[in-house]
C-alpha cells in the first residue's frame, strides 16, 4: 500500500474522530450556556445556589442545581468535561498537519498570492496559530480584560487582522482553514489553559479548608462565554473547502469575517432567548448580511463567454487531459494523489458529460486546479465553459 492511500484513510479516520468529538465538545458547550441561562431560583432559598432546574430527558428526571462559588463540602467525584475539547484540537490539529501541512503546496500555498516554499508557508502557519492563542490571552488578562465591551472590540480587531493576514498570505482555502485553527485552538486554549486550571485551584482550596477564590469561576466564565460566540463562525471556517465561492475571490477576507458576524449574531440570538428576550434584530441583521454576500459572490455574468467559440470535444479533451487528468483519472500521475479525487475522474467522454456542472462551479470560480498547479490559462477557461454552457456535447 502507497503512502498515498494509506493518507487517505488517516484523513477519513482523523476527521470521523474529530467530527464525533467535535459534536461532543460543542454540544456539552452549548447545553451547559443554556442551563445557565435558563436556572430558576433555588426553591428552598439556599443563598449558596445560584439556581436550579428540573428536567426531563430520554425517560428520566434531572434536577441541577449550580452554586455561587461551590458547594460547602466536595463530593467524592466530580465529572470534568475537558477530553472532549482536548482530542477535538488534538483530531483537528492532525488533520490540519496531513491536509495542509502535509499537502501545502496544494492547499496552503496560491502562487498568485504569494509564492512560498512550503517549509516557509509551514512555518508562518505554526506561528500564527502559537501567536493568535498568545496574542488573545495577553489582551484578557490586561486592563482590557476587565471591560466587557472594550474586550470585545479587541476581540473583533484580532479576528480582522487574522483575517487580512492569513488571506494575503496563503491560498483563500488555506486561509479559511488557517483562521479556523487559530480560531478553534483559541477555544481549546481557553479550556487547557484558563478554564480548568481555575477550576483545579479551586478544587484544590476546597480539599485545603480554605474559601475558594471566586476569581477563577469570573475568568472561567468570561472565556466560556467567548467561547460561545465563536462556534458558529469556526464551524463555517471548517466546511468551507466545500464552497470556493466563499474564498476565491479577491475580498475572501471581508467574507470570512462577514460570515464569522452572522454566526456570532445568530448564536446571541440564540442566548438571549435562552434568558426570555428576543431581538428579532439579530437573526434579521445575519440574514442581510447572508443574502448581501450572496448577491455580492453572484458568479461572473454570461457575457464574458460571448465571443468565445464553443471548442470542439477533441478540443476539450485535450484541455482535461492537460489540466486535470493528472489527479481527476482512474490512475492518477501527480505526485501524492492515489485515487481520483472525490471520486471525480474526467477522462472519458461519459466522465466529462457527467461532471460538467461540477466542472463549471470549479473553474469558474478558480478553485481548480488547486492553485492552478497545472497553469490552466484563462483562454482554456473560457473554452471550458463555453462548452458546458453549450451543452457539453461530446460527438
Ligand atoms: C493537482 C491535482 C488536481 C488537478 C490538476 C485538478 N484537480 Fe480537481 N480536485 C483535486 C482535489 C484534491 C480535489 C478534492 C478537493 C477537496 O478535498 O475538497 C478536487 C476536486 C474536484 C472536483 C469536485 C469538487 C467537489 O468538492 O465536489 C471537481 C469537479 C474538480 N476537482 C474538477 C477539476 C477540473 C475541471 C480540473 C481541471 C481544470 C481539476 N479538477 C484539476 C485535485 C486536482
Amino acid at each position: 500500500m502507497d503512502l498515498a492511500y494509506l493518507s487517505e484513510w488517516a484523513n477519513l479516520i482523523i476527521r470521523w474522530a474529530h467530527v464525533i468529538t467535535g459534536v461532543a465538545w460543542i454540544g456539552a458547550s452549548f447545553y451547559f450556556i443554556g442551563l445557565d441561562n435558563q436556572l430558576d431560583p433555588p426553591a428552598d432559598g439556599d443563598p449558596r445556589v445560584r439556581g436550579e432546574q428540573w428536567a426531563v430527558h430520554g425517560g428520566g428526571f434531572y434536577y441541577k442545581r449550580k452554586y455561587q462559588v461551590a458547594p460547602p463540602q466536595l463530593p467524592e467525584k466530580l465529572h470534568w468535561f475537558k477530553w472532549e475539547a482536548y482530542w477535538t484540537w488534538i483530531t483537528g490539529f492532525a488533520l490540519f498537519v496531513l491536509i495542509y501541512w502535509g499537502q501545502a503546496s496544494t492547499y496552503l500555498i496560491d502562487p498568485g498570492v504569494m509564492d512560498l516554499s512550503p517549509g516557509v508557508a509551514i512555518g508562518i502557519s505554526a506561528a500564527m496559530l502559537v501567536a493568535g492563542w498568545v496574542i488573545y490571552d495577553l489582551i484578557c488578562r490586561s486592563k482590557f480584560g476587565e471591560d466587557e465591551t472594550k474586550l470585545s472590540i479587541a476581540m473583533v480587531v484580532l479576528l480582522v487582522v487574522a483575517a487580512f493576514a492569513a488571506c494575503h498570505v496563503f491560498s483563500g482555502r488555506g486561509a479559511f482553514l488557517q483562521v479556523g485553527a487559530m480560531t478553534g485552538t483559541i477555544m481549546v486554549a481557553n479550556v487547557a489553559m484558563v478554564i480548568i486550571p481555575g477550576q483545579r485551584k479551586m478544587v484544590e482550596a476546597m480539599k485545603a479548608g480554605r474559601e475558594p477564590d471566586p476569581k477563577y469561576g469570573r475568568w472561567g466564565k468570561q472565556r466560556s462565554v467567548h467561547n460561545t460566540y465563536l462556534t458558529l463562525p469556526v464551524l463555517f471556517l471548517m466546511l468551507s473547502p466545500h464552497y470556493p465561492m466563499t474564498w476565491s475571490g479577491p475580498w475572501n477576507w471581508v467574507v470570512l469575517l462577514a460570515i464569522a458576524l452572522a454566526g456570532a449574531l445568530v448564536r446571541q440570538w440564540f442566548v438571549l432567548r435562552q434568558v426570555g428576550r428576543n431581538p428579532i434584530l439579530l437573526p434579521a441583521i445575519a440574514t442581510v448580511v447572508i443574502v448581501g454576500l450572496m448577491v455580492a459572490l453572484r458568479p461572473a455574468p454570461a457575457p464574458s463567454l460571448a465571443g468565445v467559440e464553443v471548442p470542439a470535444f477533441a478540443e476539450v479533451q485535450a484541455i482535461t487531459a492537460s489540466h486535470c487528468a493528472q489527479c481527476h483519472a482512474a490512475w492518477p500521475t501527480f505526485d501524492g494523489i492515489a485515487a481520483a479525487p472525490k471520486g471525480v475522474m474526467l477522462e472519458t467522454p461519459q466522465q466529462l458529460r457527467r461532471w460538467a456542472a461540477a466542472m463549471r462551479q470549479q473553474v469558474q470560480t478558480e478553485a481548480m486546479p488547486p492553485g492552478n498547479l497545472t497553469e490552466m490559462t484563462a483562454e482554456e477557461r473560457a473554452k471550458l465553459l463555453a462548452w458546458i454552457a453549450a451543452g457539453a456535447r461530446t460527438e
